[in-house]
C-alpha cells in the first residue's frame, strides 16, 4: 500500500509530463494495466484479512478512480493538441494569389482572318479554299499569266513539279486561283472570299516572308460594275480600319482583271505624311483588285457577253499590320508569346 501511495503522490506530476496521447497510453498501462501495483494489490485482496478487506478495497477503488480521471483529464488535453496540430497541418490560407491558368488566344493572322470574313459573309458572300500545292493552269494560265511572265520564273515561284507548264505544280503564289476553281465548279452568281496560305522565293524579312496569308474576294453576276467593287471596299475600309482611315484607289495591273487597281490605305504609323513604315508615301498598298477579265471567263466557261465580275486580293499580314502597327511582319513568324499575348 505505501508503494501504491507513492505513486498516487506522484502521478499528477508524471501524468502531466506525457506529452503525447501514446505516451499517456504507455503510462496508463504502467499504472493501472494487469501488471501495475494497483492490479497486483486487487489480486491480493483475496488474501487479506476480512476485516481488513473493506478499507483496503475502498482505497483501492478511490485510488484508481484518482488515476483515471488523472489521465481523463490529460487525455482531453492531448487529444485537442492532437486536433490543433492536425488542423495547423491542413490549413489553406485562402488569402494567398492563386494559381492561374492563362487562356489560350487565336493568332493574330487567324483574328484578322476571322474578322475579314466576318465583315464578307455578312455581305452574303461564302467562304472557298483550295489547295496549297497548285497546277500552273489555275495558278497562271487560267488567270490570264501567259508561259513568259517572269513571276512564273523559279526565282518568283517555288514549285513542287517544275518545267513542263501542262502538268507542273508550284505552290500558289496568290489565292487568286480559287477563283478559277470556283467558276469551273459553279455557275454564276458568285460570291467567294478565300483566305489562305501562299507561298512566294521571297528572303525572310522585315517586309517578306516566304509563306504568307492572303484573302482573295470574288463577285460575278449579269451587270457588277466597277462602281460595286469600290462601294465593297469602301465598306469593307469603313468596317475593319475604322471612319477615320482614308483610302485610295490607284490605277494598276494585274493579268486577270481589267481595268485593275491597287488599294490604299492611310498609313497607320505617319497618318499620312510619310514614314519609315510606309516608305515616305503616306500609304500602305493593301490589296490589288479590278473587273475580271473576260479572258479568265473564257478559260473556266462563262459567258464573258453575259456576266461581269470583280476581283480582289491582299496580304493578311499587311492587313493586320496596318491595323496594329506590326512592324515586323516576322514577328507573325517567330512565336514569340510576348508578341502573341498583345493580341488577346
Ligand atoms: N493575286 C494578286 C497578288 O497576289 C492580288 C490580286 C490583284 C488579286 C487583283 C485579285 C485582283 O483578285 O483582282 O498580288
Amino acid at each position: 500500500m505505501d508503494e501504491l501511495e507513492a505513486i498516487l503522490r506522484s502521478a499528477p506530476q508524471d501524468v502531466d509530463a506525457t506529452q503525447s496521447l501514446a505516451e499517456l497510453d504507455e503510462l496508463e498501462t504502467r499504472l493501472t494495466g494487469r501488471k501495475s501495483t494497483l492490479a497486483e494489490l486487487r489480486r491480493g485482496l483475496g488474501k487479506l484479512d476480512e476485516k481488513e478487506r473493506p478499507a483496503v478495497g475502498a482505497r483501492l477503488n478511490t485510488a484508481a478512480g484518482e488515476l483515471g480521471s488523472l489521465i481523463a483529464a490529460r487525455r482531453l488535453i492531448l487529444e485537442r493538441q492532437a486536433e490543433n496540430e492536425l488542423l495547423a497541418d491542413d490549413m489553406v490560407d485562402i488569402t494567398l494569389p492563386g494559381v492561374g491558368h492563362r487562356t489560350g488566344t487565336h493568332h493574330l493572322i487567324t483574328q484578322t482572318i476571322d474578322e475579314l470574313v466576318d465583315i464578307f459573309v455578312a455581305l452574303g458572300y461564302q467562304v472557298a479554299s483550295g489547295p496549297e500545292i497548285e497546277t500552273s493552269w489555275h495558278n497562271f494560265d487560267a488567270l490570264n499569266t501567259p508561259w513568259w511572265h517572269p513571276s512564273r520564273l523559279e526565282s518568283d515561284t517555288m514549285y513542287v513539279d517544275y518545267g513542263d507548264s501542262d502538268d507542273e505544280l508550284p505552290l500558289r503564289t496568290h489565292t487568286s486561283p480559287v477563283q478559277a476553281r470556283v467558276m469551273v465548279e459553279q455557275e454564276p452568281p458568285v460570291y467567294v472570299v478565300v483566305p489562305g496560305r501562299c507561298y512566294r522565293t521571297d528572303t525572310f524579312d522585315a517586309t517578306h516572308s516566304p509563306v504568307f496569308h492572303q484573302m482573295e474576294g470574288l463577285a460575278v453576276a449579269e451587270g457588277i460594275t466597277f462602281g460595286d467593287l469600290k462601294g465593297t471596299l469602301l465598306h469593307f475600309a469603313r468596317e475593319y480600319f475604322g471612319k477615320d482611315q482614308t483610302i485610295e484607289l490607284i490605277p494598276h495591273f494585274f493579268p486577270f482583271t481589267e481595268p485593275s487597281a491597287e488599294l490604299h490605305v492611310s498609313c497607320f504609323s505617319c497618318n499620312g505624311s510619310g514614314c519609315r513604315v510606309c516608305g515616305n508615301s503616306g500609304w500602305l498598298e493593301l490589296l490589288g483588285c479590278g473587273m475580271v477579265d473576260p479572258n479568265v471567263f473564257d478559260a473556266v466557261g462563262y459567258d464573258s457577253s453575259a456576266v461581269t465580275g470583280f476581283a480582289f486580293g491582299g496580304g493578311i499580314e499587311r492587313i493586320a499590320q496596318a491595323r496594329h502597327g506590326v512592324v515586323d511582319i516576322r514577328d507573325f513568324f517567330d512565336n514569340d508569346l510576348r508578341v502573341n499575348r498583345q493580341f488577346v
